[in-house]
């Protein structure tokens, strides 16, 4: 079969999870396509749905869903009735409305969803001093799981296979981006006064172009926060400040203490 992989991914943990996924696949004998759509120009970028013989979509779970921008770029598609399998990798706290979002998404831009699964990545405000979620995850556990997701969604893009999963009980609004919410707003990126090699990769690279390379600062009212300046910056002058605090604070509310993440588990939807 030829398949394509498309992600967003901002830390690399779903890229991870997508190479892993193309590791398996390729194993057995299937030929695969890798795509990030992170760079606003990658997400421009015209497909012909049935070059390929199924798709796979894997995105992080943002604020319980994915990515407005993954969201955006859904609505561009049309998938020709072809079959298709999506994953998503969250940071052990909760997937709200990812699973039916994109389900009803991806529907609409007429795909079969066959198969879905959640997998627990570190989560991207690691990258901060003071934050620590679910780091070293996915671990073999989860990995086994990805690699079962991945052999299940061949068995289901055979021609005859019937499966298919249904989430359609579910009403979609459009995300509202509130950007006044005081507890994020530690969480936006700058250069600070650090000087650097000036590459110019945090603004290409920036999902939503709110990066500024000379002056070192995000647009605030574009950034969503993914943590992806931080991640790429070679000479690693991105930051944001010290969440220690905030940290508390957030696995007070949501009860993740780290027995109750240990035990936090990816799963497959059938
Ligand atoms: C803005 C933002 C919002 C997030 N919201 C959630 C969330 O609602 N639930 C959760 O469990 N993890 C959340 N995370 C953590 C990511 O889903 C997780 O770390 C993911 O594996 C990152 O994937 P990536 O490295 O491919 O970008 C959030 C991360 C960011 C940057
Ligand atoms: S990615 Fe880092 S080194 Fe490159 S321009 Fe941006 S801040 Fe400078
Ligand atoms: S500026 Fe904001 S949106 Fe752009 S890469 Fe950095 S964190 Fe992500």
């Amino acid at each position: 079969m030829n398949i394509i992989i498309f992600y967003f991914s901002a830390t690399g943990i779903t890229e991870t999870i997508s190479n892993y996924i193309a590791a398996i696949l390729k194993k057995e004998g299937n030929s695969v396509k890798l795509k990030n759509i992170i760079t606003p120009d990658s997400r421009q970028s015209q497909f012909d749905f049935l070059e390929f013989d199924a798709y796979i979509f894997g995105f992080p779970v943002f604020e319980g869903r994915p990515p407005t921008v993954a969201e955006e770029w859904m609505r561009t598609l049309d998938g020709k009735g072809q079959k298709c399998s999506m994953f998503f990798t969250y940071g052990a706290r909760d997937l709200e409305w990812a699973h039916q979002v994109t389900y009803y998404l991806l529907t609409q831009a007429n795909f079969q969803v066959v198969l879905s699964a959640e997998f627990i990545g570190k989560h991207s405000f690691n990258v901060a001093k003071g934050w620590c979620l679910a780091e070293g995850r996915p671990n073999q556990l989860d990995l086994d799981i990805v690699k079962e997701f991945a052999l299940q969604s061949i068995k289901r893009f055979q021609k005859n296979s019937k499966f298919s999963i249904d989430l359609s009980e579910f009403t979609y609004k459009p995300k509202e981006t509130i950007k006044t919410h005081k507890f994020w707003a530690n969480f936006y990126p700058s250069r600070g006064k650090d000087d650097c090699s000036m590459c110019y990769l945090c603004e290409k690279e920036c999902p939503v172009k709110a990066f500024d390379a000379i002056s070192g600062e995000t647009n605030r009212e574009l950034c969503i926060q993914c943590m992806h300046c931080i991640t790429i910056c070679p000479d690693k002058v991105i930051h944001i400040g010290e969440v220690s605090q905030l940290f508390k604070k957030f696995i007070d509310r949501w009860g993740l203490t780290e027995d109750v993440v240990e035990q936090k588990r990816s799963k497959i939807i059938f």
